[in-house]
């Protein structure tokens, strides 16, 4: 926190004063399409491993994902889905702050100020803005996808966050939400948290099992070589049995080398928690080594997909959890529309 609570001449509120001491790490992820390994090993269980060291807000960013949604009923199952899948994995509701982001209206209200803060030309820039139109050639493209670092931007600064955990893809994005602050500061007064974007604790390394030198992910062709985490055990097993493996019959870990099984070890160590150079001199021959690189995967979603099952079946208490998330984002997140329509010095209602 680089503010100071008096600054503001608001009274100080309990989660002001705790955010003084503690660090608020923002991480949020669009509800598009479903959680698979990689997911899982590459950054998600390391959330859930973080969730205790700093205070840290989730967001579920169901409005970012409508920049590219066209169809009804589609966003608000896939938020629920992705809801029970996080709750699933061990994110507890009661250290970690889980929500989502149309819950809490004043992502929207943010994102029109932030708007009004940034330039056409800076948006021009934003690399991914377009990559993105580059895709979608001949199709609608909404303007919200080009504003779309404008709302991230709200989502960031709404919750005072220090930090935001971000991969390559979304540095730009991060250094446009401190321009933005910088800017709107600097206009209007010190007002909002400026963030870092920092780079997340390495997760595990894992390949596609149908393509070991490419990351592990769902092509639209076919999901062979991509282990969904709600896939059943058979369909597991099989995928690891009918994995690619490298020309000759060795088994030793080098990436370059030897990236079938490579890949293979290193999910093997992740879900077991071993070195995967030491684990990889215990096998001499692929099949047990796909069997148990399977079987120890089997073992670690076995749990993870019983909660699941449970918590979609109980909307009750899956609305419950979401509810109390967002009671908790709203509290920082209204105190911080109340400091900007300050700062700018709208009008009161
Ligand atoms: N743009 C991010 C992505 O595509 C998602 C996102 C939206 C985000 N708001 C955020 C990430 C705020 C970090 C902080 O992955």
């Amino acid at each position: 926190m680089t503010l100071r609570t008096e600054t503001w001449g608001l009274p100080v509120r309990a989660h002001q004063v705790a955010s003084l001491t503690v660090t608020r790490v923002l991480s949020c992820i669009q509800p598009t399409g479903d959680v698979h390994l990689g997911n899982y090993l590459g950054a998600l269980r390391n959330w859930v491993s973080g969730q205790h060291d700093k205070d840290v807000f989730h967001g579920i960013v169901d409005l970012h994902a409508l920049t590219i949604t066209e169809q009804p009923d589609v966003l608000g199952d896939s938020t629920l889905k992705l809801a029970a899948m996080l709750f699933a994995i061990g994110l507890d509701p009661d250290v970690a702050t889980v929500f989502v982001q149309s819950h809490v209206t004043e992502h929207s209200q943010l994102g029109w100020i932030m708007e009004c803060t940034v330039s056409f030309g800076e948006l021009s820039r934003m690399t991914q803005f377009k990559d993105k139109t580059a895709k979608r050639v001949g199709n609608f493209i909404s303007a919200g996808l080009f504003t779309y670092p404008a709302l991230q931007a709200a989502d960031i600064v709404l919750y005072d966050a220090n930090e935001v955990p971000v991969g390559d893809d979304q540095r730009q994005h991060v250094e446009i939400t401190r321009d933005i602050a910088i800017r709107f500061n600097h206009r209007f007064g010190d007002t909002l948290v400026i963030p870092e974007a920092v780079t997340p604790k390495a997760g595990a390394r894992v390949m596609d099992l149908q393509d070991p030198t490419s990351k592990m992910s769902k092509s639209s062709d076919s999901d062979a070589g991509c282990i969904m985490m709600l896939d059943d055990p058979r369909a597991i097993l099989k995928k690891f049995k009918r994995a690619v493996t490298d020309s000759d019959s060795e088994v030793y870990y080098d990436v370059k080398a030897k990236p079938g099984v490579s890949g293979l070890i290193d999910i093997l160590a992740a879900a077991t928690d071993q070195d995967p150079v030491t684990l990889a001199t215990h096998y001499q021959q692929y099949g047990p080594l796909k069997n148990d690189a399977g079987e120890a995967v089997v073992a670690m979603l076995e749990p993870i997909q019983a909660r699941y099952y449970e918590l979609i079946d109980d909307k009750a208490e899956l609305t419950r959890l979401l509810r109390v998330g967002a009671d908790r984002a709203r509290t920082v997140a209204s105190a911080t529309i109340d400091r900007v329509h300050n700062a700018i010095g709208l009008l009161p209602a």
